[in-house]
């Protein structure tokens, strides 16, 4: 039985399910917390120039890559480069994905939770010391954040379950709309709040003496994160792009609507922290200790936080379906198993690892390895080493080993702007990318 393989059914779909994948947990619990901790509006002035350079071209690459093949991240690199060792790129996007996916629906299950605390009212009139109580004994129950992770991993399996069109695109163009007009509405509340000014020059009035090695290191990070670079998502989603969508608009759609949603996030919540004067650099409790202390002192609290954690929650969602499905082609295709006994397996697997994650975090926890944290080690294993090392080495085989023309037809199809400006986009990928990731992965083992 030979089954046409899915695609995108429209260019809208390619894009929401490209941005959904990019827009997640990255945007809007981490982009915030980064930017406060490293000086705000300096950092989102150098993370721009990153995306524009760096992460726009890589993007576009990964798309380009899956859609000359049409095949899952490892087939591609069997297909493009076939009697080499290039396949391994693609092992470390599947083994890569399914790490990020196991901690990150620890995450996204507390989000889960926190949706349930709001609808239950459970912050207002609570005192600050009593919210941060509660947010130590929920991790520290072990079995609740276990049951959210699960139920949130189950959805996506539903959805992943149900395949490119009915599954991914369908839900994504759904999803995503909801999630910018739930911020858009929290941001324009911001405007009402008194902390606006000093909210708006904290994101947007840069101190470039605050620039400097680690505040760069930070912003390229943070941005292969926030736009699922490395991993092979993006390659995998452009393998389901037709032949007639522009790679070049598509991949800009995402790079902006990615950076519109962290800077709308930013204006959603830096406000509100300078309104209850709360330190902006508060790190990753930011979204769950910081918010729901501002959101019982707020009026209209209530609503605000129950539309805030739908928000993430969703965010989250259509970023976890996408790494998934970077394991599921792999497995469906190369294997020939049906997708459905596929989608148990790994939902199962990265329950398995998120488990672990989850019981690492207790404070009472037995589970560690070399006296670290399951969830911290993992996190950067993946965000330190596995996304720059694959990142280098797709621009690497992209502009290097790929043959020239085989990148320009694909990259230019309908586009006359990249037609006509190619050269500036090989430029970046040949010189700009490789060098940049390198010196950054240098100094983040401490080379230099
Ligand atoms: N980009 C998503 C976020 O911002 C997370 C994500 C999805 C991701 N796929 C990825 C991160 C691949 C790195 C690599 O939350």
């Amino acid at each position: 039985m030979s089954k046409k393989r899915g695609s995108f059914n429209s260019n809208f779909g390619a894009i929401a399910a490209a941005a959904g994948s990019a827009i997640g947990l990255g945007n809007i619990w981490r982009f915030p917390y980064v930017a406060g901790e490293n000086g705000g509006a300096a950092f989102i002035f150098i993370y721009l120039l990153i995306i524009v350079l760096i992460g726009l071209p890589l993007v576009m690459t990964e798309f380009a890559l899956g859609r000359s093949t049409h095949k899952n991240v490892f087939g591609t690199f069997r297909t493009l480069a076939p009697k080499t060792k290039w396949y391994l790129v693609g092992f470390i996007g599947i083994i890569g994905s399914l790490i990020i996916l196991s901690f990150y629906s620890v995450i996204a299950g507390w989000t889960l939770a926190f949706l349930e605390f709001s609808i239950a009212d459970s912050f207002s009139g609570v005192a600050p010391q009593q919210i941060a109580e509660n947010f130590k004994s929920f991790i520290n129950s072990g079995i609740e954040p276990i049951l959210y992770m699960s139920l949130f991993l189950v959805v996506t399996a539903t959805i992943v379950c149900l395949g490119v069109e009915k599954g991914i695109e369908r839900y994504n163009k759904i999803l995503m709309p909801i999630l910018c007009l739930i911020l858009i509405i929290l941001s324009i509340n911001s405007f009402t709040l008194s902390g606006i000014q000093d909210g708006m020059a904290f994101l947007f009035k840069p101190d470039f003496s605050k620039i400097d090695g680690s505040v760069v290191l930070n912003a390229l990070g943070q941005a292969f994160f926030s736009m699922s670079i490395g991993m092979g998502c993006l390659m995998t989603y452009g393998s389901y792009l037709r032949r007639e969508d522009n790679i070049f608009r598509t991949a800009g759609y995402v790079a902006l609507s990615d950076l519109a949603i962290a800077i709308l996030a930013g204006i959603a919540i830096f406000p509100a922290v300078f309104t209850y004067g709360i330190e902006p650099g508060s790190g990753p409790d930011l979204v769950f200790i910081t918010l729901p202390n501002i959101f019982a002192q707020m009026t209209g609290g209530y609503i605000f936080s129950i539309m805030f954690f739908v928000l993430l929650a969703v965010a989250a969602l259509t970023s976890s379906v996408s790494l998934m499905e970077v394991v599921v082609a792999y497995i469906c295709e190369e294997f020939k198993v049906k997708r459905i006994i596929t989608v148990t397996i790994v939902t199962l697997v990265a329950i398995g690892i998120g488990t672990l994650c989850a019981l690492s975090q207790m404070e009472s926890s037995q589970i560690s390895i070399g006296g670290k944290n399951i969830f911290d080690l993992l996190d950067n294993f993946t965000s330190s080493y596995m996304l720059t090392i694959s990142g280098f080495l797709i621009v690497l085989y992209a502009g290097w080993f790929l043959s020239k023309e085989k990148l320009r037809s694909e990259i230019s199809i309908n586009s006359s702007f990249i037609s006509k400006y190619y050269n500036i986009f090989l430029f970046l990928i040949r010189y700009i990318a490789p060098i940049a990731i390198i010196l950054v992965f240098l100094s983040k083992i401490g080379v230099i």
